[in-house]
């Protein structure tokens, strides 16, 4: 990364998975050895039935907390969904907006995302935005125009103002939870092409700013030479944040980086 402006990032995203029983063990282990670190942020993103449980334990730590998803609207009549609100009443920094697994199986549009991203800027939250194309979209040649789609749609409207509160995550979808990942030139090339369009909307001093992360089978063996990349901030990381000792791990490397 070598850049001052940008301090790496590593989010776990444990989707759904982990009993609060399990969820309270696993926080407990991340935070017992790296709880205190301050040169990397460092976020969990647990199942809404464990926020409240995760929150009380990493208070007082600088360990950041996430939900996985927001309904745009504050309070009303939409069963099952969970507002802003609710999410700052437990102390969520975060919010992982228009992740693959939601646009794929439960149809989110790039126009909804927005509509959610804008949200949880206006309401204190961070969003952190995921993009990125299918294999069938990579195979066609069409991977910068999915990317391109996905940011400029899911960002539209957004101020200059909040810009700064923004986090990208590129997740290419082949990738998620496969095992292949995105080589370190390949995830390069996708990225810039993100920070270029950042700064096409907010300029370029706040696009410097805004950390871009990878998501995709990251893990301890292959977050070296992707965390190297100049435009790569840090990681969204699925299965390898399912354990302390590989989400740590992850941390620390990103820790030595950073020196
Ligand atoms: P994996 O790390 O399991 O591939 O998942 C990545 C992801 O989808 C994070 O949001």
């Amino acid at each position: 990364m070598e850049n001052t402006l940008r301090k790496y990032f590593i989010a776990g995203n444990w989707k759904m998975n982990k009993s609060t029983t399990d969820a309270e063990d696993l926080i407990k282990s991340i935070v017992s050895e790296i709880g205190k670190q301050i040169d990397v942020t460092v976020a969990v993103c647990p199942p809404f039935t464990s926020l409240d449980t995760v929150s009380r334990i990493v208070e007082n730590t600088n360990v950041l907390l996430g939900a996985q998803n927001m309904y745009p609207e504050i309070n009303g009549a939409f069963t099952g969904e969970i507002s802003p609100d609710m999410l700052r009443s437990l102390f969520c920094t975060y919010v992982i907006l228009g992740h693959s697994e939601r646009r794929a199986y439960f149809n989110e549009t790039d126009e909804f995302i927005n509509l959610k991203v804008r949200s949880a800027l206006e309401n204190n939250i961070k969003p952190i935005l995921c993009v990125g194309e299918t294999i069938e979209e990579r195979d066609a040649g069409n991977t910068m125009n999915i990317v391109e789609r996905h940011v400029v749609k899911g960002l539209a409207g957004v101020s200059n103002d909040f810009a700064e509160n923004l986090v990208i995550a590129y997740e290419p979808v082949w990738a998620i939870g496969t095992g292949k990942t995105a080589t370190p030139e390949m995830a390069q090339e996708v990225h810039h092409q993100i920070r270029r369009l950042l700064s096409n909307q907010f300029g370029e001093a706040i696009a410097a700013k805004i950390r871009i992360l990878y998501g995709g089978s990251m893990k301890p063996a292959n977050a070296s030479e992707l965390l190297d990349q100049p435009d790569i901030d840090g990681g969204l990381i699925g299965g390898a944040a399912l354990e302390s000792i590989s989400f740590n791990k992850l941390v620390e490397i990103a820790i030595q980086k950073s020196a």
